[in-house]
């Protein structure tokens, strides 16, 4: 299976301000270039299955519409999610150890991977479960929020794949883990 984190963060590495906001970020992409998307749908477009945090899908559900048309969303929580979902959702929940997450995913034939929600990833990481970070970089300063890292990379187990500067300010990093294999 692939892992692949794509998330943007505040110039100061925040994923969201210190009560979950992420207005700042949608505000900033809505008076930006409406044609760029930072390789968002040609991402979105090779993942099969979007897995998130209970954070992450309460925050979007408080958007008013549903980003990911028919893409299979994979809810990690203890909790029911509310009814009725949003028109076309396909939402599942599971809940567990990174690891039994995988597992149910592979078992329904799913590979590829996009990991959301600042906690989630933060456990994903822990377990050496992420092959792949795509950060995108936004110039806004928040000061104080949710950081999404609280652990280090191995500069020896990650390389830097790929740097994309884009004429708003947007800076967008591509990050790889090194194989085993070719890091020993
Ligand atoms: N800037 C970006 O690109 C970006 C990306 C993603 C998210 N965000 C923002 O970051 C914020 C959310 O991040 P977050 O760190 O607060 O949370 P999160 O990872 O989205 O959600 C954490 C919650 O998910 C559930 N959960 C996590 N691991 C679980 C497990 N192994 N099994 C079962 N349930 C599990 C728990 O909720 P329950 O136990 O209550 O069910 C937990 O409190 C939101 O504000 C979102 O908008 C920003």
């Amino acid at each position: 299976m692939k892992i692949t984190v794509y998330m943007a963060t505040s110039l100061d590495g925040f994923i969201a301000d210190k009560n979950g906001g992420v207005d700042w970020l949608n505000a900033l992409s809505e008076q930006t270039d409406s044609d760029e998307d930072y390789g968002y749908a040609k991402f979105i477009s090779e993942v099969d299955v979007l897995v998130m945090g209970r954070n992450t899908y309460d925050q979007v559900l408080s958007f008013g519409m549903w980003p990911y048309g028919e893409l299979p969303v994979t809810v990690i929580t203890h909790r029911d999610l509310p009814t009725p979902l949003p028109d076309e959702a396909m939402v599942s929940t599971q809940a567990g150890t990174p690891a039994e997450i995988l597992a149910q995913l592979a078992a329904d034939g799913l590979n590829h991977v996009y990991l959301d929600g600042g906690e989630l990833i933060r456990q994903f990481l822990s377990a050496d479960l992420v092959d792949e970070i795509i950060i995108t970089k936004v110039p806004a300063l928040l000061g104080d929020g949710l950081p999404p890292f609280t652990q280090p990379l191995p500069l020896d187990r990650w390389e830097t794949h790929r740097v994309q500067g884009y004429p708003n300010g947007f800076v967008q990093t591509h990050l790889l883990k090194i194989k085993e294999s070719a890091a020993s």
